[in-house]
């Protein structure tokens, strides 16, 4: 983990521990609690920083351990937070072979910034993702919402630049 950057620092606000802690009473006598529990604390975050997670432990009893085994087993859970701009790649069959593994590198390289993390001042987060669907538009990105498709490499520095 140390080489990864740091992230945007982890804060806290007095809404966010409340609803978590809220969450946490109204589902904690409950079967299979945890995997509900962390998808709402990740709803509240945005993502699951080992701060939420000592939270969730220190308000349920379950170890530390046995949560972070969860967040990290399940790609549905983020460690890191997303950026203002969540970039995601599709490295699915039909990307893949028209390049989409050539355009996340150049996009790693641009931003300094490997899959699942954030630039540090919050702006860009990296992902790759599977087939999005549109694979006839391969090799396809996404910016949030806005797709973009038929990429090469040459393409990626004046997309990224609309979002600087
Ligand atoms: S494989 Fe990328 S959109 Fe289908």
């Amino acid at each position: 983990m140390s080489h990864k950057k740091e992230g945007v620092c982890f804060t806290c606000t007095p809404e966010q521990e409340a609803a978590l802690k809220k969450v946490i009473a109204d589902l904690k006598d409950t079967d299979g609690a945890l995997m509900p529990i962390l998808q709402h604390a990740q709803e509240i975050f945005g993502y699951l920083p080992i701060e939420v997670q000592t939270m969730i432990s220190n308000e349920t009893g379950i170890p530390l351990e046995k949560i972070y085994g969860v967040t990290t087993f399940y790609s549905q859970f983020s460690l890191q937070p997303k950026g203002q701009y969540r970039v995601s790649v599709c490295l699915g069959t039909a990307c893949y072979v028209k390049g989409s593994g050539e355009i996340f590198k150049k996009i790693e390289e641009l931003l300094g910034i490997t899959n699942g993390e954030c630039t540090p001042d919050g702006k860009f987060s990296l992902d790759s993702c599977r087939c999005v669907g549109a694979c006839g538009l391969a090799p396809v990105m996404m910016i949030n919402d806005e797709v973009y498709g038929r990429l090469t490499v040459d393409d990626i520095p004046a997309i990224l630049a609309k979002y600087e």
